[in-house]
């Protein structure tokens, strides 16, 4: 695969070779030095038509990590706000030599019509498309999930490194919730296929209004009780989401006290949980909304852990587009 743009189209051997390329990445993490020279020359640009901290910016370390050249595009303050168009911008970057271009953007599908359109010969990476997909947030949570669980690279006093036995590992076996917001999730949907293609048991975990309509297609099952969930899935993941309040047009709940007593992670629900269970979130997080501060900084929490994993998932996959002949994934 030249571009990134879902993980719907992704094979189970596709995904754990971007995870078992991503486990070498992070042992680069451990380095004095960290920085790989793999991309020296090339250009990756940061196209963000939407506001974002923490993707743009592990985009942009894992770009240099890789010793690329970065580009930060944003909308706001550009020709865009003058509406120069996605194929105007596109063109530019051409020109200017552009070999990846990190792309989010409000609109589902827009990464799509970049990789489709012939304007730009780079390789697409989609950071998050309206409410589509986001796939290098689902495959750094698939790395965190694995890591947890089996292990990544331990390093002895001595500097020898001893693997975890993480590496070419699915998911099977593990079951996974994901709670809140699935209708304006592109998290969620990101997730759903790469965790069930990896073998996970995913169950959605929504009030009736914020879950899509055709859920009953997907590969998953659908509760509309936490509690219920929690009792009945017992789950290894918790995977809790952002209401989305810049995507909804209509109420659709009653008011945020109330979404947070019956879907929110509090504090009696965590302590519900196995001991060895994870409690996720992508971020930003709205705490004593979707997730209480106890949980968001207890030892369950791999906050964190998939923000600095997120730096090393994408360092795969750019490496993967865009090193070489670029491998593709
Ligand atoms: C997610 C996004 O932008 O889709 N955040 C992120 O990438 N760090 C989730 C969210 O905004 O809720």
């Amino acid at each position: 695969m030249r571009h990134l743009l879902s993980t719907r189209d992704l094979s189970r051997d596709e995904a754990i070779h971007v995870l078992d390329v991503a486990e070498n990445m992070a042992d680069v993490a451990t380095r004095e030095v960290k920085k790989l020279p793999t991309l020296r020359g090339r250009t990756v640009v940061n196209l963000f038509f939407e506001d974002s901290t923490r993707t743009r910016i592990s985009f942009e370390a894992a770009a240099k990590r890789l010793s690329a050249d970065v580009i930060n595009f944003s909308a706001k303050g550009s020709s865009v706000s003058k509406g120069e168009s996605l194929k105007d911008t596109a063109q530019t970057l051409e020109a200017m030599g552009a070999d990846g271009v990190v792309l989010r953007h409000p609109a589902s599908g827009a990464p799509h019509v970049l990789a489709e359109s012939g304007w730009i010969d780079a390789a697409i990476v989609n950071a998050g498309d309206g409410t589509h997909e986001h796939p290098t947030q689902a495959l750094l949570d698939a790395f965190t999930i694995r890591r947890r669980l089996h292990g990544g690279t331990q390093r002895s006093s001595d500097g020898a490194a001893a693997h975890g036995t993480a590496r070419g590992r699915d998911l099977d076996g593990v079951s996974v919730v994901i709670v809140g917001d699935i209708l304006h999730s592109r998290v969620a949907r990101s997730n759903v296929w790469l965790l069930t293609t990896l073998g996970a048991a995913v169950t959605l975990v929504a009030p009736p209004t914020l879950v899509p309509i055709g859920i009953d297609t997907w590969p998953v099952d659908v509760c509309f009780s936490l509690d219920e969930a929690i009792d009945t899935v017992r789950p290894d993941v918790v995977m809790m989401l952002r209401i989305q309040a810049e995507r909804m047009s209509a109420a659709f709940f009653p008011n945020t006290r109330e979404y947070g007593r019956v879907w929110g992670l509090d504090d009696a629900r965590t302590a519900r949980l196995a001991p060895d269970s994870m409690v996720m979130h992508p971020g930003p997080m709205n705490r004593g909304l979707e997730i209480s501060a106890a949980a968001a900084d207890s030892a369950r929490s791999t906050v964190l852990e998939q923000v600095a994993n997120g730096v090393s998932v994408r360092m795969a996959v750019l490496y993967l587009l865009l090193a070489g002949q670029g491998e593709g994934l």
